[in-house]
């Protein structure tokens, strides 16, 4: 079953830049940039990688981002990524960047947006890798530095898809975006939420309504509102849920209790992703291979969370097809 997980093909549709920022690239980069890093070694990172809750793991991943200053930083950071998707087949992926964790420090938004870009771009010439850019407001922040960051994308449009929201969910609900997201969607921009990870699952109904968004952002805790249930199976309103994520940030205890293997044989459009795979150890053949260690499934169970991701990415439909038609001969000759 390993190698059936790790050749499988995949679409990744849940994963912050930031959060693939290794502690070996960390350490390059503080160098090259004359920054002094609160460790000595990567033993001590990987210590202080003990979580307790998202804000516990928001407070340390903010503070390692403080290495990325330059444009080839953000290049290097995205290129190296790109490395582990194509160990994993990992052919189309959607990734989330937080520009405010960047532009509040005084990096300009054309710096970060351009490195991920370039290595984007070389992605997909050099590695056949496909890719769509998210732009993620920070919800700890108010709605008017959302709108600010907004104006800054305005330029730079045609590399970034959809918009996002991120960060602290506890305190910070769907309503206080509404009125950024009405924007953002007036012009032309598909949005996504992360809704009902820590937060409640009227999180998840309130960004569906008020924030028209298209997929929901982990989601898990939608199987405490039976009516929402009934309508993400119904609507197949995809979750990108991230299970080492979860697991790590304890909002589940332990793997065994996880609930995405239910909540595909209950019909709903859920998908596999890493979410910050350098904090919570491991990528997306890693988060497929520890779903499948504590929930036994059929590889036509394994291979439907690729279907799923196909479905629900925003990839056009003619490409959709050729994803599909792909991972269908993998089920068959595998
Ligand atoms: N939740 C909210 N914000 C985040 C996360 C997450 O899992 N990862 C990076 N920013
Ligand atoms: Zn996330």
């Amino acid at each position: 079953m390993k190698k059936f997980i790790r050749c499988l093909p995949k679409v990744e549709l849940h994963v912050h830049i930031e959060g693939t920022l290794e502690p070996e690239l960390m350490f390059k980069l503080a160098k090259r940039n004359h920054i002094t890093l609160p460790f000595n070694s990567f033993a001590e990172v990987r210590e202080a990688y003990n979580f307790n809750n998202l804000q516990s793991f928001l407070d340390i991943y903010y503070q390692g981002a403080n290495v990325l200053i330059h444009e080839q930083d953000f290049f290097d950071l995205t290129w190296a990524y790109l490395q582990r998707c194509q160990a994993d087949n990992v052919l189309h992926t959607e990734l989330f960047f937080d520009p405010q964790t960047h532009t509040q420090r005084g990096i300009a938004f054309a710096t970060v947006v351009n490195g991920i870009d370039r290595a984007l771009k070389k992605g997909v010439t050099e590695l056949g890798i496909s890719s769509k850019l998210i732009l993620c407001f920070l919800r700890h922040l108010d709605e008017t530095a959302a709108f600010a960051t907004l104006a800054q994308a305005q330029t730079e449009k045609d590399k970034i898809f959809a918009i996002g929201l991120d960060s602290s969910e506890l305190g910070h609900p769907p309503e206080k975006f509404t009125g950024v997201f009405t924007e953002a969607i007036k012009q032309g921009f598909l949005t996504v939420a992360h809704a009902g990870e820590e937060g409640p699952a009227s999180n998840i109904s309130d960004a569906l309504d008020l924030l028209q968004i298209s997929r929901i952002d982990h989601g898990v805790r939608c199987t405490d509102d039976p009516a929402l249930l009934a309508k993400l199976v119904t609507q197949r309103i995809p979750l990108t849920v991230c299970p080492l994520s979860n697991i790590k940030l304890k909002v589940f205890a332990q793997m065994a209790d996880h609930n995405i293997v239910v909540l595909l044989r209950k019909g709903l459009c859920v998908t596999i992703n890493s979410d910050d795979p350098a904090y919570f150890g491991g990528y997306m053949s890693d988060n497929f291979l520890a779903v499948s260690e504590a929930h036994p499934m059929s590889k036509a169970e394994l291979t439907q969370f690729t279907f799923n991701a196909i479905e629900a990415s925003f990839i056009a439909d003619d490409e959709k097809m050729r994803l599909n038609r792909l991972t269908q001969q993998y089920l068959e000759h595998n």
